[in-house]
């Protein structure tokens, strides 16, 4: 995630932590949703940068899975002397708002083989799992624990943290896909069900729906784009992901799809490559992967001249840029209610008889709070932010 951006938030958690107000600014969960087999977990797991989600051809999602992504300072000495990227973007980054959406990408990731990152699911608490490839074991596990071997769903989540200093703090959620016709031990209403799964996550206002459809079905029949209206009818907080842009029969693109002609989104769309079943057969690493949709979409004459706004780095980017929108619109009310309480405690403090310094801590904590506001008002609005694609 952008180190501007995670900077910014640590500051501000801490100092709400430090008045004993938590979670505060509230980020928008990110959820996708998509037909079955769309590519929905891949999409996340790029996101991510790690290998730990179950994909794979037909129902392999039966469960949603609560991803929350947490902020934690580097203790160990490995992690901290490996650490070069961290340093180095301290304070170059911090004015620039990191502009390439590579960098963006790379602060979103999770480094490989660092001791200070590990996942926990919470059905087994205090367990730190640092093998990703095992995370995923333990999310198909406890999936079929629950739903059975046979393609069963439930609407009961899977919760898993993953614990990283290079992380923002925020939560992301994988679902099952939509469906028509039930499968194995699939109830009869299976639409139904899912759907009704899906509205719970996707109707929360600050919920950004990646709305993922498959590069080589037809838009107009994109389960995920009419499920994303009917909660977001204004398309605030729907971004369009074409996924497998590498499988479209030659000739055809989404060319008309990312300009806006075809199903308009606000926000607009990302064209993305993920791994294909046979990379998920020979453990291809997401490393590679990204290297490998980098060169389609430079190669490609569809989209060479565009290529910037193709790929998951571009994706990142747009995220980036929606959830520093989103903090900038909450610091205000945020700091409505700091003030309120501060002048709540002034007052019980003065019918104790007592007085407030200079130094009290809730002004600092306005202060704080204003600078912030400020800072990020300067760092916006002096960015190319536009985040639609629409030319
Ligand atoms: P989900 O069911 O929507 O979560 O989809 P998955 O992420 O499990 O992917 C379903 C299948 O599609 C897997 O076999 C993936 O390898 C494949 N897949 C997903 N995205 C792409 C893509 O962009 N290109 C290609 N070639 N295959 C993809
Ligand atoms: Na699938
Ligand atoms: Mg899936």
């Amino acid at each position: 995630m952008d180190q501007q951006l995670i900077n910014l938030v640590n500051k501000l958690q801490d100092v709400f932590a430090s008045i004993g107000v938590q979670n505060n600014i509230d980020l928008p969960q990110i959820t996708v949703i998509g037909s079955q087999s769309s590519g929905k977990s891949s999409v996340l797991e790029n996101i991510v940068g790690r290998d730990f989600l179950p994909r794979g051809t037909g129902i392999v999602t039966r469960r949603p899975l609560v991803l929350q992504l947490i902020n934690r300072p580097a203790t160990s000495r490995a992690a901290n002397g490996d650490n070069k990227e961290g340093e180095k973007k301290d304070d170059s980054e911090t004015k620039k708002d990191g502009d390439k959406p590579e960098e963006a990408l790379s602060k979103l990731r999770i480094n490989e083989n660092n001791p200070d990152e590990w996942g926990e699911f919470l059905h087994l608490p205090g367990q730190k799992f640092h093998d990703f490839g095992k995370i995923r074991d333990e999310i198909v596990r406890d999936t079929e624990k629950m739903t059975g071997k046979n393609a069963g769903i439930s609407p009961n989540p899977i919760n898993l943290r993953i614990f990283s200093p290079n992380v923002l703090t925020l939560t992301l959620v994988d679902l099952p896909g939509l469906t028509k016709v039930p499968v194995g031990d699939q109830p009869r209403d299976i639409e139904k069900q899912i759907r009704d799964m899906l509205f719970r996550y996707i109707s929360k206002p600050n919920a950004i729906i990646l709305a993922v459809t498959a590069a080589n079905t037809d838009l107009a029949n994109s389960d995920g784009l009419k499920l994303a209206r009917e909660v977001d009818p204004e398309g605030t907080r729907t971004i369009g992901v074409l996924t497998k842009v590498d499988l479209m029969d030659q000739g055809t693109d989404v060319v008309d799809i990312l300009a806006g002609r075809v199903i308009p989104l606000r926000l607009g769309y990302v064209p993305v490559v993920n791994r294909g079943q046979r990379d998920i057969d020979q453990s291809k690493s997401i490393a590679s992967a990204l290297e490998n949709e980098k060169k389609f979409f430079e190669n490609h004459p569809s989209y060479a001249s565009k290529a910037q706004y193709c790929g998951t780095p571009w994706l990142a980017r747009k995220l980036n840029i929606i959830l520093m929108h989103h903090i900038r619109n909450t610091l205000p009310d945020i700091k409505a209610r700091i003030s309120q309480q501060l002048i709540k405690y002034q007052t019980e403090l003065a019918s104790l008889g007592g007085a407030l310094g200079e130094t009290n801590p809730g002004s600092v904590v306005l202060s704080t709070i204003t600078e912030f506001c400020n800072e990020f008002r300067s760092s916006i609005d002096g960015n190319n932010n536009d985040v639609s694609l629409n030319e």
